[in-house]
């Protein structure tokens, strides 16, 4: 969602700057992009909806200037409605994240008292009553202080002034980091977007406001405006890749990519692994929350868990968490799954469950995200960044964590580490056989349906659930995951003579229910799609996979993956972004 990054410095072409960060902050999902730069007498503003692409312009010598990438929220997506937002005398430019629960009234106070407010986001009304603090005498830290404390909701704010050599951030859940850097300061939604500019980092904390001008920053409480210390700053690392390299998108790299990221799991979060299953043993209760791919992950989990250790967790997407579970204390942990660490219903639900006085875990990808830094045990996935919007290196990640963590409460951690070994091995077979082209073939025909079924029994369900979101996100393509057993009480309703129905049917078992479910699928002219490592005359169209034994899951992902991916490619849609969605989803 909304991407935003600052620099003020010596002054250089930094509206070229802007932009190249910006881009770097394009995965986040974005449908117009705007920045603001203090020029020599005026304050210079370049908005456009679409993406920014390969755009270099003019811009004049500047010494700040701010930017952003809009995932629209409140008002349509036109230019009017891109970041940065002005003030009545264009002196003031803000670019926001979050969404301002309170900005109708907010907006209806400021036009009463006379302000012009240029857009239909809930965002502009920042920068007029920025404007009205200074008109009142304030500097611009107790301005922003002020204003912001107004603002209801999750939001992250950056104002600059074009009359004044420094610019103003504060924040609440939605995340912001700084950087401070040889040739000036800068701050942005993601460390990834400051690369370029910075030796070191300091993540700023819901309780302060920073300050931010050529030689660095200065901190404050916000409430009191008392100066503090940064509690940690953090050496920026080598840069990690973040290019297609020679693949033609993120999402086909990032597929290929799950084998080595499976293997650096087992060899390197050993420890972190016995932590979680020692927090899970001492533990009277133990719940899993995430949203979209992390909830079918979590989902699988349950199963693992019941099926490694016999542990019976309980899972809940992390937006309903708070409707539920009212009666959790001490006993009970927490576990979040989440590739971001961003995702701000997943915060709520840990906000929730810190305030109910259980134990807090997470499975979490990106390292120093808020949700890494807010829980007392965690597990990091080490996939690297993944860029495209899809979830698929994570996903596999997620699941061989929740494996390894439930095979260590067992006391079989090794038997755990071969298990996502195979899987490895067996997700490897997959992409380089002849494997990966058979998917694209089904998936050609598979892009001309309207609608498509998947089923699944036992840990395969949820392995079901997943592979239809990744064929719906990219493809467009109706797709829905089933438990194979519930097809009797309405769905199969929908199957119609030639509806592609894909069957989960591993070795194990499931086998023999699960084929009996896909019969009364075939018996009403369903186009039957077989997955597992043993094929049966009732499937019109095979995908072999390897068997992996208790980590089939794992590698019964790549064919929903590569399904998805190939019917986007023959449907023309963009495989890395598509419509509507965000990969980091940073309001509610
Ligand atoms: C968005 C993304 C999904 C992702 C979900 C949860 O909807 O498009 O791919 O699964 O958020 O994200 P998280 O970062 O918490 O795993």
């Amino acid at each position: 969602m909304c991407g935003v990054f600052g620099f003020v410095g010596q002054p250089t072409d930094v509206g070229n700057a802007v932009l190249t960060a910006l881009k770097t902050l394009e995965y986040r999902g974005y449908d117009s992009w705007g920045l603001a730069l203090s020029a020599a007498d005026h304050l210079l503003i370049d908005k456009d909806v679409g993406r920014i692409n390969g755009r270099r312009r003019v811009y004049p010598i500047s010494s700040q200037g701010i930017g952003h990438t809009r995932w629209a929220t409140h008002g349509g997506v036109v230019a009017a409605n891109a970041h940065p937002h002005v003030d009545c005398f264009r002196r003031i430019a803000v670019v926001h994240n979050g969404i301002i629960e309170n900005h109708a009234e907010l907006r209806s106070a400021l036009e009463s008292r006379g302000h012009k407010l240029e857009s239909d986001t809930d965002s502009d009304v920042v920068a007029h009553l920025v404007e009205e603090e200074l008109a009142a005498g304030r500097d611009l830290g107790a301005a922003v202080s002020n204003t912001f404390s107004q603002l209801d909701g999750y939001n992250a704010v950056v104002v600059m002034d074009r009359l004044q050599q420094r610019f103003v951030a504060a924040k609440r859940v939605s995340p912001l980091v700084i950087g401070l850097g040889e040739y000036g300061s800068t701050v942005a939604s993601d460390a990834i977007a400051l690369h370029d500019h910075a030796d070191e980092l300091v993540y700023l904390e819901d309780d302060q406001l920073a300050v931010l001008h050529a030689r660095g920053v200065d901190l404050y409480d916000r409430s009191s405006m008392r100066q503090i210390t940064p509690i940690s700053r953090v050496q920026v690392g080598p840069r990690e890749d973040i290019d297609r390299g020679d693949y033609p998108d993120f999402l086909s790299k990032e597929v290929s990519e799950q084998p080595e990221a499976l293997r650096r799991l087992v060899r390197e979060a050993r420890d972190e692994i016995q932590v979680l299953a020692d927090a899970v043993r001492a533990s009277g209760k133990v719940i899993f929350v995430g949203c979209g791919t992390a909830g079918n992950a979590a989902a699988a989990g349950a199963y693992l868990f019941s099926e490694i250790c016999g542990h019976d967790v309980t899972i809940a997407p992390a937006s309903e968490f708070r409707y539920r579970s009212q009666s959790l204390g001490p006993e009970a942990l927490v576990v979040a799954l989440s590739q971001s660490g961003e995702t701000v219903d997943v915060l709520d639900a840990m906000a929730e469950a810190r305030n109910r006085g259980a134990r807090l875990a997470a499975i979490v990808n990106t390292p120093r995200s808020t949700l890494d830094r807010s829980v007392e045990t965690r597990v990091l996935l080490r996939t690297g960044t993944e860029q495209c919007v899809l979830a698929t290196k994570s996903y596999t990640a997620m699941l061989a964590t929740l494996l390894l963590t439930a095979s260590a409460v067992a006391g079989r951690s090794s038997a755990g580490s071969e298990a996502v070994l195979r899987a490895a091995d067996a997700i490897d077979e997959v992409l380089v056989n002849g494997t990966r082209e058979r998917i694209r073939g089904i998936a050609t025909t598979v892009a001309r349906s309207e609608h498509l079924f998947v089923i699944g029994r036992g840990v395969h369900y949820p392995s079901a659930l997943e592979a239809a979101l990744k064929i719906k996100e990219v493809s467009y393509i109706h797709a829905e995951g089933f438990a194979a057993g519930e097809l009797k009480h309405g769905v199969i309703a929908l199957v119609e003579p030639g509806t592609p129905c894909v069957v989960l049917c591993p070795d194990d078992q499931t086998r023999t229910d699960i084929l009996s479910g896909a019969a009364e699928l075939k018996s009403r002219g369903g186009h039957m799609i077989g997955v597992g490592s043993i094929e049966d005359p009732i499937f019109d169209d095979f995908i072999p996979v390897p068997d992996a034994g208790i980590a089939n899951p794992l590698v019964e992902a790549i064919p929903g993956q590569l399904l998805g991916y190939f019917a986007a490619l023959e449907r023309g849609n963009d495989p890395d972004r598509p419509r509507n969605l965000a990969k980091s989803v940073t309001v509610k």
